[in-house]
């Protein structure tokens, strides 16, 4: 089933120009760009997109890390896109990505981990409607 979701290439990997490589393995995989934009995350934004994370003891520093520097937010689109490209992100923490995932090859730390991405149908419909509108998405 042919499904969208929202990635963010984070500040730490766009800042150490790896946005390229990034894409590059998004498409490989047969993923479609159907938007793109560069941007900084206001802390209304972080506030609103991370919601459910509001509270927990690493908030702050992800609001304080998201919000710092530009990043590239962009809606992806294929087959079971939703969780294939959480698998080619690989696991949250760098140290227990597996080898050849973007958090393996290219994130420092569980914070700065270089991407993001929705972690199922109702976040990638709530994820996107936050960075995009109708008009600057392509089907
Ligand atoms: S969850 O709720 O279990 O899915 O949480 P998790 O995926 O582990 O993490 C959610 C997001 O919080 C970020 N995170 C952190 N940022 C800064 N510092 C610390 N210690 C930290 N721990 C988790 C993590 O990068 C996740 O960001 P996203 O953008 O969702 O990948």
């Amino acid at each position: 089933m042919k499904e969208k979701t929202l990635v963010l290439i984070k500040p730490d990997a766009f800042e150490k120009n790896h946005t390229g490589e990034i894409i590059a393995i998004y498409e490989k995989k047969g993923l479609k760009l159907c938007a793109m934009k560069l941007m900084q995350m206001t802390k209304r934004v972080a506030q609103k997109h991370y919601a459910e994370h509001i509270g927990r003891p690493y908030y702050e520093e992800l609001e304080s890390f998201m919000t710092s520097a530009p990043l590239v937010a962009m809606v992806l689109e294929g087959d079971d896109a939703i969780a294939r490209v959480r698998e080619i992100n690989g696991k949250t923490n760098p140290a227990e990505a597996a080898e050849g995932t973007v958090r393996r090859l290219f994130a420092e730390s569980v914070g700065k981990n270089a991407v993001h991405a929705s972690d199922s149908p109702e976040s990638a419909a709530r994820e996107i409607a936050i960075f995009f509108s109708e008009i600057e998405i392509f089907d």
